[in-house]
């Protein structure tokens, strides 16, 4: 019998995965140079055989989704609670999509938009004049207001204060490395930066909890995902236990607000290094009000698409084979995830000549396959909230882009930086915003 192929990869890992860790762009360019596409790498939370070619992306995400667990549950249990559909597998997973999704299709997108343009609106109004500011907090206060009122609800300014202090407070409380590392999730007497952030995560519960309460016991006409997920009902015709209610409310947090805010960071970023390109956005967008006509046109969709191309906010994702599996020939090894490296496929210049250059006109010139650019990832853990962030960002744009000219402070090229999960400029970009006149 001839042995089967070895994938290929580095012999020492841990180099290399602090080099990933430092920059996933960069690593995975390097990496297709010296090993070629797919390869294997050890990771602190175990072996990955990785992929950035179409076509491997492709069987990856049209495998049958039972054939696959979640990756790294363990170390992300703790922030988004068990139940939570970022975690869950098989028949649960389907059934939780199966009640989230309704909040997220695209004809929903009407009644979130008022409120969309809404926040953009009140933090470009609180924006020094001549004086230099942080885009990607500011982004951040849009992005927390946008799912403080669209998921829980709450548009009463006093308690939306409320909710976002607590929001961020949790938020960055938490630091990369406990999720990379999950041994730093421990408490050391009560002290320490784990022990600080159970605090604050158990205050956050308690609010949610009186908020689950509150719409269950009085009653409720909103029109938010919170009151969606309190009246759906699976196929049985059960509802969703408040636990399980509550793991969902944390994930919407933890996956909409910093992406989001991170993806509108990169898009100014590039429309302020290009003022020719952001006159023609403006140019686009004329005096329209309606956020239906603005989310449908063609080069701030180009200027969108792009961003998320140039800049992923999200690396790669994982999953976990449950049975042997080959990829291009290769076996995977036992107890290894396969992973699809959206930062790598976004760079391949075969399909994306030029990868480097943030060029939107490709997304006017020709349209690319699902498995070729997957910003939201792919197959049946496809991002639930792709469309409501596109939205977002759209209205966010036009608000920003209309309301005057961004400056960045340097308008260098700027390095990568993991946070957390998320993939974000280094630093927080440095801006002065004068109004139009
Ligand atoms: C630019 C913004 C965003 C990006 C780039 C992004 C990207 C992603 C990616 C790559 C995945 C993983 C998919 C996979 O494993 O194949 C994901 C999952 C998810 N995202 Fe997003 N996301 C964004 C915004 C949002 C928003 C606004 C929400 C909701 C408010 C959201 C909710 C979720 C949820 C619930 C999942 C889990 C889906 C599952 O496991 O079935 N995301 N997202």
């Amino acid at each position: 019998m001839r042995n089967a192929p070895v994938l290929p990869g580095p012999w020492l890992a841990l180099p290399h995965t602090m080099r990933y860790l430092r920059d996933p762009i960069a690593f995975y360019a390097d990496a297709r140079r010296r090993w070629g596409d797919p390869f294997t790498l050890g990771s602190f939370n175990g072996r990955l055989v990785i992929t950035g070619r179409a076509e491997l992306i492709r069987e990856i995400f049209a495998a049958d989704p039972a054939s696959f667990d979640t990756w790294g549950a363990d170390a992300l249990a703790p922030f988004v609670g068990p139940a939570s559909v970022l975690l869950t597998s098989g028949s649960r997973h389907r059934r939780q999509r199966k009640l989230l999704m309704p909040s997220f299709h695209g004809a929903r997108m009407r009644t979130y938009g008022a409120a969309m343009m809404a926040a953009a609106r009140r933090e470009v109004a609180g924006w020094p004049r001549q004086q230099s500011f942080r885009l990607l907090p500011a982004m951040q206060r849009i992005s927390l207001t946008v799912i403080i009122e669209t998921v829980f609800g709450i548009r009463d300014a006093t308690r939306r204060n409320d909710w976002s202090r607590a929001i961020a407070a949790t938020m960055d409380a938490v630091h990369p490395a406990m999720l990379f590392f999950p041994a730093l999730q421990r408490e050391f007497g009560g002290i320490g930066p784990w022990a600080r952030f159970r605090r604050l995560l158990a205050q956050l519960d308690a609010m949610i909890a009186a908020e689950i309460t509150a719409r269950r016991t009085h009653g409720d006409d909103g029109d938010d995902i919170l009151r969606l997920l309190l009246a759906a009902t699976d196929d049985d015709g059960v509802a969703m236990p408040d636990d399980e209610v509550r793991d969902q409310l944390v994930t919407l947090l933890i996956a909409g607000h910093e992406t989001t805010a991170l993806a509108l960071s990169w898009a100014l970023y590039e429309l302020a290094r290009d003022p020719a390109l952001c006159a023609r956005v403006c140019a686009e967008l004329g005096d329209e009000a309606a956020p239906e006509i603005i989310a449908r046109l063609p080069l701030l969709d180009a200027v969108c698409q792009e961003t998320l191309r140039r800049h992923p906010v999200v690396a790669d994702v994982a999953r976990t084979p449950r049975q042997p599996m080959t990829l291009a020939g290769y076996p995977v090894p036992a107890g290894a995830a396969v992973m699809p490296a959206i930062a790598a496929a976004h760079f391949d210049p075969t399909v994306f000549p030029d990868p480097d250059r943030f060029r939107p006109e490709r997304f006017l010139e020709r349209s690319f396959a699902p498995y070729e650019f997957l910003p939201f990832g792919g197959g049946a853990r496809r991002c639930i909230g792709a469309a409501f962030a596109l939205y977002e960002m759209k209205l966010a744009l036009a608000v920003i882009v209309r309301a005057g000219t961004l400056t960045l402070r340097d308008s260098g090229p700027v390095a990568v930086q993991h946070r957390g999960l998320t993939l974000g400029p280094r630093g927080e970009l440095p801006v002065r915003f004068s109004a139009a006149s």
